[in-house]
This record gives C-alpha cells, sequence and structure tokens, in this order.
C-alpha cells in the first residue's frame, strides 16, 4: 500500500481509496496527487470545532461590538477634512510614482450564481462592447501604469478550475495591452468538501469533491506561490485588492494608498453607508479594540437596526471588498506565523454530488456536505493600524453577482452609464436622463479614455472635434 493510502487509512479516511484498483495508472497518479494536497490534521480539527461543535474556527463574537470608527467623506459628511483627502492623494500619487504598488485580483471563486460557463472574469459587462471584467481592470491598470510612469504589476489568483481557461484568455487577448510579464497568475488552495461525520466526499471514483478555500485563500497562495517573494525582490510593499465581479471598482486609487501609507497601516479597507438595516453585507466594527468585519448574518438585528442622534445607521459601515494590504501583513498571516496560526475557516453547508464506497452517483437535492472557505476581511484583527475609509458607492461598487435582479450584468451596465452621464455633465455636456440618472442610450466611456471625472472632463476638453454623445459611441 502507498504511503499516502497508508495515512488516509489511519486517519478514517481510507475510503477516498475505495475505487483505486479499478483505476488506470494514470488516475491513480491523480488522486495519489489530490489526496497529498490535503492535510488531514487540518480536516479533523475543522470537522471538530466547526461540525461538531458548529461555530467559526477561533474567531467568535463574544466581546461586545461596536461601530468601527471611519474616515468620512467629504460632501458626503460634513465632519469630513477636504485638506486631509488632498493630502492622502499626494502621498498616495507619490507612491505609485515610485512603483511601489500592485493590483490584486482574486478570481478563483466559482460564481455559481452568476451561471455563466467559464472564469467570471472573462464575462462581458461594459453597455456597448460587452469588455470583459478582466479588460475593464486591465485598462484601469494600463491607465495608471500610463498616469505615474511606473507599471503596476497585476497578480490574479485563479483557482485550478478555470486557471488555464484565464491565462489563454489574456493570451488571446494580448494581454489587452498590459506587458505578459507583469501579469502574474496563480492558484489558490483547494480543500475537500466532507460529509456530516467529516468522511471527505469522492466527486468520481479518481475525484475528491475540491473547491477553492474561499477569498481569505488569497493569502496562503500569494506565499505559496512566490508571489510575495516577487514582489519583495520588486520592491512592491503594498498590495491594492479587490474581487473580479467590480467593474466599477477603482483597482489604483492613490487617495486610498495615500491614507493607508500616511497611517502606516497593515490593512485598510474602504466602506459605504448601508443602504438599510438589512442590507447583505458585511458590517465594520469593534471589539475588544480589534477591528473586524462581521457578516450581516451574524450581527444580531438589535444592532443592524439600531440608529444614531441623527438618525443615521449605528453599525452602518458595509464592507465592499476593497482593500489595501501592507505586503508584510499578508506574509505572516499567509505564513500561518501569527498566533493561532492564519485566518479561520467558516462553514457552508452546500449541495455536494459525490459517488459513494459502491460506485453509486448521489445528486442530493438539499444539503449534505460541508465546505470550508476563510475569508479575507478575518485579516482585519490581525492588523496595526486598520484605517477604514468612506468611498461613494456609485464609484466603486457594482458587482456582478447574479444572473437576474439584484447585483446583475443589468444593475452594473446602469450604475456604469449613471457614472458616465455623471462625468459627463461635470464636464459641461448636455445629456438627458431619468431621475436615477440612467440616460435614454447606451454609450461607452473606455478607462484608457478616463478612469475619473476629472480626467474625463481634461480629455474631453483636449478632443479637437467633440462627438455627440449618442446610442453606441465609445470614448477610447
Ligand atoms: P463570491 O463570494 O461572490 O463567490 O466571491 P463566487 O465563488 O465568485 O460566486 P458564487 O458565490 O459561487 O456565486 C467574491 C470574490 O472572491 C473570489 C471570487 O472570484 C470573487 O472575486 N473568490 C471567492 C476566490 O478568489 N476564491 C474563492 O474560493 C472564493
Amino acid at each position: 500500500m502507498t504511503d499516502i493510502r497508508k495515512y488516509y487509512e489511519e486517519r478514517g479516511q481510507g475510503h477516498v481509496f475505495a475505487h483505486y484498483h479499478h483505476l488506470t495508472d494514470h488516475q491513480k497518479k491523480e488522486l495519489e496527487g489530490q489526496a497529498a494536497q490535503i492535510d488531514l490534521d487540518e480536516i479533523s480539527a475543522l470537522v471538530s470545532t466547526l461540525i461538531r461543535a458548529s461555530g467559526t474556527a477561533h474567531s467568535s463574537l463574544t466581546g461586545e461590538l461596536a461601530p468601527a470608527d471611519y474616515i468620512p467623506m467629504p460632501g458626503h459628511c460634513e465632519t469630513a477634512d477636504p485638506g486631509l483627502w488632498k493630502e492622502a492623494t499626494k502621498r498616495g500619487e507619490a507612491a505609485l510614482r515610485t512603483g511601489r504598488v500592485a493590483a490584486f485580483t482574486v478570481a478563483g471563486g466559482q460564481g455559481t450564481r452568476l451561471g455563466f460557463d467559464g472564469p467570471k472574469g472573462t464575462y462581458g459587462v461594459t453597455p456597448v462592447l460587452k469588455k470583459s471584467l478582466f479588460q475593464v481592470f486591465a485598462e484601469k491598470i494600463l491607465a495608471a501604469t500610463r498616469i505615474y510612469g511606473r507599471p503596476v504589476p497585476w497578480y490574479i489568483m485563479t483557482s485550478i478550475l478555470n486557471h488555464e481557461d484565464t491565462v489563454a484568455f489574456f493570451e488571446s487577448n494580448d494581454f489587452f495591452g498590459l506587458s505578459r510579464d507583469r501579469v502574474h497568475f496563480f492558484t489558490q488552495g483547494l480543500m475537500p468538501a466532507v460529509d456530516a461525520d467529516g468522511k471527505i466526499l469522492m466527486a468520481d471514483r479518481d475525484q475528491i469533491a475540491l473547491s477553492p478555500d474561499g477569498h481569505g485563500g488569497a493569502l496562503r497562495a500569494l506565499v505559496r506561490s512566490g508571489s510575495i517573494r516577487q514582489m519583495e525582490a520588486d520592491g512592491i510593499d503594498t498590495i491594492s485588492y479587490f474581487q473580479v465581479d467590480n467593474p466599477l471598482v477603482r483597482c489604483i486609487d492613490p487617495t486610498f494608498i495615500g491614507f493607508h501609507l500616511m497611517n502606516q497601516s497593515d490593512l485598510s479597507s474602504k466602506m459605504v453607508p448601508k443602504a438599510y438595516p438589512e442590507e447583505k453585507v458585511g458590517v465594520f466594527c469593534q471589539q475588544d479594540g480589534k477591528a473586524l468585519v462581521v457578516e450581516y448574518s451574524d450581527l444580531p438585528e438589535s444592532l443592524s437596526t439600531e440608529r444614531d442622534e441623527a438618525g443615521e445607521l449605528r453599525f452602518r459601515s458595509g464592507s465592499i471588498a476593497i482593500h489595501v494590504f501592507n505586503r508584510e501583513l499578508v506574509s505572516r498571516l499567509g505564513s500561518g506565523n501569527e498566533e493561532g496560526a492564519g485566518l479561520p475557516f467558516h462553514l457552508a453547508h452546500k449541495k455536494v454530488p459525490f459517488i459513494d464506497e459502491a460506485g453509486v452517483r448521489h445528486e442530493p437535492g438539499s444539503p449534505n456536505g460541508y465546505k470550508f472557505e476563510m475569508f479575507v476581511f478575518d485579516a482585519l484583527p490581525f492588523a496595526r493600524n486598520p484605517v477604514i475609509i468612506e468611498t461613494a458607492r456609485e464609484d466603486d461598487f457594482s458587482p456582478v453577482k447574479n444572473a437576474e435582479g439584484i447585483d446583475s450584468a443589468q444593475t452594473c451596465r446602469d450604475d456604469q452609464l449613471r457614472q458616465f452621464v455623471r462625468w459627463a455633465r461635470a464636464a459641461g455636456i448636455e445629456i438627458q436622463s431619468d431621475e436615477s440618472g440612467l440616460p435614454p442610450f447606451a454609450f461607452e466611456i473606455s478607462p484608457l479614455f478616463a478612469d475619473t471625472a476629472a480626467r474625463f472632463r481634461h480629455a474631453w476638453d483636449a478632443l479637437p472635434h467633440k462627438p455627440q454623445l449618442t446610442e453606441g459611441l465609445v470614448l477610447v
């Protein structure tokens, strides 16, 4: 018996090799390779803490929660200090000119809610050209490279399930004009799904039911892949993190980067005021002197609905998954060097198709399996000087999560159009819209033409012949 099979046998997971003798040599190797990547001690600890004791490994809401402090945005709040925001912008611009900032996209998710056949980043989102999410980010990064005169390297985390398709997409699109040696792909870790007894589920006779270990897996994947070492060698110490589903995000935001650096923060985050108490976003809170994100489902209703003297939600800081990391923090947490190791795992109860020991396939109609995932915002309590700044939702956040309805391709397209209308109006262009700011036709502004209202005005003013804003116009 091979060592790996013995190891599984001893840990009560021998059924993973139940069909071993019927496999081809290639399949045997494949299965052994998958099995070798799994740390059975980790799985067994997670089964005891999460499934048997039902909770989140080494993180729980025990202490009293208070709302986290944040830096309010001028124009949104009377107490905001425009001078401070200007200073932060200058500081961030200076950092970008020294080439110490990398962009980082997590794109390893399975995008099940969208139901699109292919990596989510290849999904077309812009109003006219239907440019892919990846292209939108690539153009924003290229714009930053041109503005600050230094390349901004781009790290993209995939999973083994979409890695090849993602890389092939960039290759067939010539990396959207980016220098290919500045785009770094790496895969995240996988975790097996288990049943209620902690037994690993098999997707097939030769396949363990594996899924990506969550966006929080980014920290250890950055370390394991050697990306952190590469950043260090390239003089990068500041990592601008965003998710693959949000084309509105300012991938490289000098003001945000500036606040992060001015405060010598390990981890900075953007917040938007929650639109209503039940909104399904995590909330920035404070507990025992540490910042943390509490998931909407974990925030007691008495707190989520509580209002302050001004009538505002007291726990209003919604997390929109936009962060700046200090490389050192990623290095520490991603190597599991922090007390209590790295980020905690959370449990997701899901329908997991599987094959049993008799070789019978099951397509469960209700959740039968547990998946383990890490969340990137769980890094927050480990961060020194965490900074949270306010941002305008309409300028930073419109994710494509669902095929229809809220946070869908349609809502995202409309949000992009509203932004283009705002920029056009700020440049003095007259343009019709409905009450929500939506124009009666679709047009598009490429990030290479302009990526902010101010730069749009500048680029527009410089045009010798100003085109009519009409259906299908694309400003590039
Ligand atoms: P979501 O939480 O929206 O998950 O990911 P998802 O897998 O993309 O979509 P659903 O839930 O199956 O519909 C938010 C971001 O985190 C990334 C996603 O690619 C997306 O950018 N992510 C998520 C990872 O990179 N790895 C993961 O394991 C999970």
